[in-house]
């Protein structure tokens, strides 16, 4: 069975009003711990390879590692993503690469720093939404900002995502989805806000845009970046252990459903799955200082992730609906975007 398009699992998930994860990997642990939670809970899955990560694979070894997943899990749909797709060529590079959804993040340049002018995101994401589309591939686009500089991707402002301009975006550029800002921040370290007793609290989330945006155009999945919870537990598990992490907040999960509810489809995770892999790695390495075999902590970490993800996926509701539909192909959405 082949890699899905990923229109077709948002599209699912918005029948079923349900969000589906879709979570970073740059190795072979990581895909096998979403594969093996996807498994456990039957759920459709949204894999996806930062730049940085297809630099460290190498390409072709992220590649085949992908076809192993999907060898090895014939009845779990999957899409393969590009996240933050910084230029038309990344996102050609990707598809080529065999890829069923892309990212091109024309909210920055193609430095992945500079804010770009809503003109420069409306003729770039067009560009590649013409390529993609005429191979049967979904595009992700981005508008407004992030906060966050996560591998000098990223800008160093937030502006959120005008609902107005979002339908008009939409329409200009024919996207399957768009990744609006509502205050998320890529990173652990998304909020200075400081409670009275002197903790960090969770961002505060411009959670009525969502409602707005879904008001104006209520069948275009929307797509949350910065999304992971940033589970405490861990940030004290990895300095317990000799990590010397600041003070971190993520997004809780009652914010994450509520966006959910109000048309967000994709969530995206990849910080929480870092901080559960390097606690248990330290954990290991302090407990057992003599340990040099990498099964031995490699094995843990992946097992560790499996679990932090089919919680999440239990939670974004995708849980269940594997099962749900006969898995599309990419001709099968280029005759689709053909018709349409
Ligand atoms: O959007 C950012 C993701 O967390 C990917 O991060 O560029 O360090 O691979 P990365
Ligand atoms: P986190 O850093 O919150 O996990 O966000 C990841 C992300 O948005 C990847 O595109
Ligand atoms: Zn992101």
């Amino acid at each position: 069975m082949p890699l899905v398009p990923m229109r077709q699992l948002l599209d699912e998930a918005v029948k079923g009003n349900y969000g589906v994860g879709a979570f970073n990997v740059n190795n072979m642990e990581q895909i096998q711990a979403i594969m093996s939670a996807a498994k456990t809970t039957k759920s459709p899955v949204i894999i996806q390879a930062s730049r940085g990560a297809l630099q460290y694979t190498n390409l072709v070894y992220l590649k085949h590692i992908m076809m192993a997943a999907v060898e090895d899990n014939p009845e779990i749909p999957i899409a393969l993503h590009l996240d933050h797709g910084n230029s038309f060529d990344t996102c050609k590079q990707a598809i080529e690469l065999g890829f069923t959804s892309v990212m091109i993040d024309g909210s920055l340049e193609a430095d992945g720093k500079t804010v770009a002018s809503y003109e420069y995101n409306v003729e770039v994401t067009k560009k590649v939404v013409e390529y993609a589309h005429a191979r049967g591939v979904t595009v992700e686009a981005e508008l407004g900002t992030l906060g966050g500089i996560e591998d000098g991707h990223g800008a160093d402002q937030i502006n959120l995502t005008d609902p107005v301009q979002a339908v008009e975006f939409v329409k200009a550029t024919g996207v399957d989805c768009l990744a609006v800002a509502i205050g998320t921040s890529h990173g652990a370290y998304k909020s200075l806000n400081i409670g009275p007793d002197g903790k960090p609290q969770p961002p505060t989330l411009a959670m009525d845009r969502i409602v707005e945006i879904n008001k104006r155009m209520p069948g275009t999945p929307m797509v949350m970046h910065g999304s992971s919870s940033v589970p405490q537990e861990l940030v004290e598990e990895i300095n317990k252990y000799g990590g010397k992490m600041k003070a971190a907040f993520g997004i809780p999960m009652e914010q994450i459903q509520q966006g959910i509810k109000n048309g967000v489809r994709k969530i995206n995770v990849d910080t929480d799955g870092r901080l559960k892999i390097t606690a248990t790695i330290r954990k290991i390495f302090a407990e057992n200082p003599g340990e040099f075999d990498p099964r031995k902590y490699l094995g843990p970490a992946r097992d560790g992730l499996a679990e932090l993800i089919a919680g999440k996926m239990r939670d974004f509701g995708q849980a269940g609906h594997a099962g749900d539909f006969e898995q599309k192909s990419l001709d099968d959405m280029k005759r689709f975007y053909q018709s349409a």
